[in-house]
C-alpha cells in the first residue's frame, strides 16, 4: 500500500515538476517551430505512457496484494491483450516518429535563394566563411591549413580572393532571411547548435555537413557545441547576433577579404623600432619588463598575439574596464598606432629582442600546480609555448606577476568580458578551474618551472650527454 502511494505521489511530483520547472523551452527565433511542435508531441506520448503505466502499477499493487486466502493465477498466453498492446504501442510509436520524418525533409531541403556561410570548428572555437561579392567560395584544402591560413585557403583559386574570413567566434545573419550553414571540422568532431534556432548538426573531420534556418527576431545567441570534443568543450562557445540586412551588409563589408589579407605588407622590424620609443619608458629598451611600473615583459612573446592585444587595446576589447587601470594606460599608448600595419611593424621589432632568462617572484608547489596546468596545456602547449592556431599565447618566460594579475582579472570579469573578445571570454571560463590565491601560485611555479627548463637547453643537452657516457 505504502509503495502504491509513494508511486502516485512522485507520479504528482513529476507532472508539477514538468509544468512549473522553470527550465523551459528558450524563445524561439528561427522558422523551426516545427522542431518544438515534435518535441511537444514526443512529450505528450511519453508523458501518457509516463502516467498510465505508474497508475497501472499502483492499481496492480492494490488490488492484487498478498492475502493468505489468494492464490495467483497462471496466464502465460493471451491473445487479446498482446493485440490491444501491440496496436496501441505501434499507435504510440508511429505517433513519435511521423511528424519527424515530414520535418527532417523539410530540414535537408535548403531553399533556393538562401544565402550561405561556411562554420569551421576546431578545438576550442569557431571560425566563418562568407563568399563574398562572386557567391562562390573559394578552393581549401586542410594540407594549407596553418597558424597564418586558419581555413586553409588555396592562393591558386581566384574564386577565394573576395572570401570574406572571420577568425574569431562572433558572426552577424540578418534578419528573415534563409541562410544555408556549411559545417567542416579541422580536427574532431563537433557540432554547431544555437539553442534558440532550434537547428543543429555536427561538424565531422573530412567532410562537409550543413544546416538550414531562417532567423526570426533579431538580438544576440550564443552558439555551443554540442559534442564532447576534447578538454576545452565547455569553452568552445561562440555568438550569432541576427541584425536588420542592412547593418550586416555594412559589418560584411568591413570584414577582411582573403585578398586583403593577402596583400598585407609585410612587417618592418626598422619602422618598429621608432614606434617602439614610448613603449620603452615603461616595458624597458629591450622589452624586459619592469615590474616597479606595471609593465610586464614582451621578450619572447609571438607578433601574432602582441599584434591582437594591441588591436583590442586600441579598439576598447581589452581595457577599457573601469577596474583595469594598467589596461587604460595600454589604451593610450596603443592608440598611438594608426594601423594595422603600425602593429605588425612594432611586434616585428619587438620579436628582435633577445630572451633573457626569467624572473622569478611568485612562490608555489609546481607539481600540485602540473594537475591544473594539463587544462593550461590543452591550448598554449605542454611547454607554455603558445599555439597560434588555438590562439592561445606564450605563458613560459612571461613575468609570473603579471600572469598572476592577468589569472585574477579573468577570474573577475575586468579582463576578457568584452563581447569581442572571444579568446579572453574563453579565458573567463577557464580561470574558474584555478580555485583561490594558493592554487594560482601552484599554477605559476609551475610555469616558471617550464621557464627555467626552456631557458636552458644548452644545459640540459649536455647533462644528458654526460649520463650517456
Ligand atoms: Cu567542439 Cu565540443
Amino acid at each position: 500500500m505504502a509503495i502504491a502511494i509513494v508511486l502516485v505521489l512522485l507520479l504528482l511530483g513529476s507532472i508539477l515538476f514538468h509544468f512549473l520547472s522553470p527550465w523551459q523551452l528558450t524563445p524561439l527565433a528561427s522558422n523551426w517551430g516545427s522542431i518544438d511542435d515534435t518535441i511537444d508531441i514526443t512529450l505528450w506520448v511519453t508523458g501518457f505512457v509516463f502516467v498510465a503505466v505508474n497508475l497501472f502499477m499502483a492499481w496492480a499493487i492494490v488490488r492484487y496484494r498478498y492475502r493468505s486466502d489468494r492464490r495467483a493465477e497462471y496466464e502465460p498466453e493471451n491473445k487479446t491483450l498482446e493485440w490491444w498492446l501491440m496496436g496501441v504501442t505501434t499507435v504510440g510509436i508511429a505517433a513519435l516518429l511521423a511528424p519527424g520524418l515530414f520535418v527532417w525533409g523539410r530540414y535537408v531541403t535548403v531553399p533556393d535563394e538562401a544565402h550561405e556561410v561556411e562554420i569551421v570548428g576546431q578545438q576550442w572555437h569557431w571560425g566563418f566563411r562568407f563568399p563574398g561579392k562572386d557567391g562562390a567560395f573559394g578552393r581549401v584544402d586542410t594540407r594549407l591549413l596553418s597558424g597564418e591560413n586558419p581555413f586553409g585557403m588555396d592562393a591558386a583559386d581566384p574564386a577565394g580572393l573576395d572570401d570574406v574570413l572571420i577568425h574569431g567566434s562572433r558572426v552577424l545573419l540578418p534578419v528573415d532571411r534563409p541562410v544555408k550553414a556549411l559545417l567542416r571540422s579541422r580536427d574532431v568532431l563537433h557540432n554547431f547548435q544555437v539553442v534558440q534556432f532550434r537547428a543543429k548538426m555536427d561538424l565531422v573531420p573530412g567532410q562537409l555537413s550543413y544546416l538550414w534556418l531562417t532567423p526570426t527576431r533579431t538580438g544576440e545567441f550564443e552558439i555551443l557545441c554540442a559534442e564532447l570534443c576534447g578538454i576545452g568543450h565547455f569553452a568552445m562557445r561562440g555568438m550569432v547576433e541576427v541584425v536588420e540586412p542592412a547593418a550586416f551588409e555594412q559589418w560584411l563589408a568591413a570584414q577582411p577579404t582573403y585578398a586583403s589579407i593577402l596583400a598585407r605588407p609585410e612587417p618592418d622590424a626598422a619602422k618598429g623600432r621608432t614606434l617602439y620609443a614610448p613603449c620603452a619608458a615603461c616595458h624597458g629598451t629591450e622589452g624586459q619588463g619592469n615590474a616597479q611600473m606595471n609593465a610586464p615583459r614582451l621578450a619572447g612573446q609571438d607578433a601574432w598575439y602582441l599584434i591582437r592585444q594591441l588591436a583590442y587595446f586600441k579598439s576598447g576589447v581589452r581595457g577599457a574596464h573601469a577596474d583595469d587601470t594598467h589596461g587604460q594606460q595600454m589604451r593610450a599608448f596603443a592608440s598611438m598606432l594608426v594601423d594595422r600595419a603600425a602593429m605588425a611593424d612594432l611586434a616585428a621589432y619587438i620579436e628582435t629582442f633577445p630572451v633573457p632568462p626569467p624572473v622569478i617572484s611568485v612562490d608555489g608547489n609546481p607539481q600540485r600546480g602540473a594537475r591544473v596546468w594539463r587544462n593550461c596545456a590543452a591550448c598554449h602547449g605542454n611547454e607554455g609555448q603558445g599555439i597560434q592556431a588555438t590562439q592561445a599565447p606564450r605563458l613560459a618566460g612571461i613575468d609570473d606577476w603579471y600572469l598572476q594579475r592577468q589569472l585574477d582579472n579573468f577570474r573577475r570579469g575586468i579582463r576578457g568580458r568584452h563581447p569581442d573578445d572571444a579568446y579572453g571570454w574563453q579565458m573567463t571560463e577557464m580561470a574558474k578551474l584555478v580555485r583561490g590565491e594558493d592554487a594560482t601560485r601552484d599554477l605559476i611555479a609551475h610555469i616558471n618551472m617550464l621557464a627555467l627548463a626552456a631557458s636552458r637547453p644548452a644545459d640540459g643537452a649536455t647533462e644528458l650527454a654526460h649520463r650517456s657516457d
